[in-house]
């Protein structure tokens, strides 16, 4: 289903108090909440929400465990540019989440390593009983995650290449497209479809084209953001400029 927002403070207080319901939930019955987490632009208002929520409101993250969809390669945790830093700056310095919950695809491993570290990564994932939620923004290209196009529907967290445009579109925040990493790991397609609830968020004029496409296209691996048309445990969450090419 789609939900269309007057603006995305609105959507994202929304979010913010899905996530929120999840996390109580589970304390109450004494159980973890394992959450699936993006960066960039599109989630930062949400992450706003739960601190605003945890500060003031008293809601706790002690019982919460965090994946991140994925990490730049190679990138260095302390990086300006890393989710690391992101998520921290964020989310994670403003909350009480244990930091041995925190789990973010590593940067700085080498190329031998990866695959090893990408099944531990899946494995951590179902043995606490699998994502409760996912949250998702959507690139350009129609990546989720960053399983740019080509990506397979089953595929598993790996080792990626990032598609120019995502480059282009990541080159402010490195001061030009060549400081830019071109790869990336990730969670596949797969991987987040396991989760027993997905919600992709985009909100701008920006992001119209390829919101209509992902949401009414033919489906293909071509837009990945496509694939989730065929799951019924997706919300997409969207402000009226990123509708405004719905049929
Ligand atoms: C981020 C991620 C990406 C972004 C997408 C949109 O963890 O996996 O798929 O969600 O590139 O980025 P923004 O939100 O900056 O427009």
């Amino acid at each position: 289903p789609v939900k269309v927002y007057p603006g995305q403070n609105e959507a994202s207080v929304d979010v913010a108090n899905r996530i929120a319901t999840i996390i109580k939930q589970k304390q109450e019955k004494g159980e973890t909440a394992v959450l699936g987490l993006a960066t960039g632009a599109t989630p930062v208002r949400v992450y706003k929400e739960l601190v605003r929520l945890h500060k003031e409101e008293g809601l706790s993250f002690s019982n919460v465990v965090t994946f991140n969809l994925d990490e730049y390669y190679p990138m260095k945790p302390d990086a300006d540019q890393s989710y690391v830093t992101f998520m921290n700056k964020n989310l994670f310095d403003h909350i009480d989440i244990p930091k041995d919950h925190i789990n973010i695809p590593d940067g700085t491993l080498p190329q031998e390593a990866i695959q090893a570290f990408c099944e531990a990564y899946e494995h951590k994932i179902s043995s606490l009983g699998g994502l409760d939620i996912q949250i998702l923004g959507i690139g350009r290209t129609g990546h989720i995650g960053f399983n740019e196009p080509g990506s397979a529907p089953n595929s598993g967290t790996r080792l990626v290449i990032l598609d120019d445009l995502t480059r282009r579109d990541a080159s402010r925040d490195f001061g030009g497209k060549e400081n830019v990493p071109t790869k990336a790991i990730t969670m596949g397609v797969g991987t987040i479809f396991k989760a027993k609830e997905i919600i992709l968020m985009a909100w701008n004029e920006k992001k119209a084209e390829i919101v209509k496409k992902a949401v009414e296209g033919e489906i293909s691996a071509d837009i990945p953001a496509t694939f989730l048309q065929l799951s019924d445990k997706v919300e997409f969450v969207l402000d009226e400029d990123a509708a405004s090419q719905l049929t």
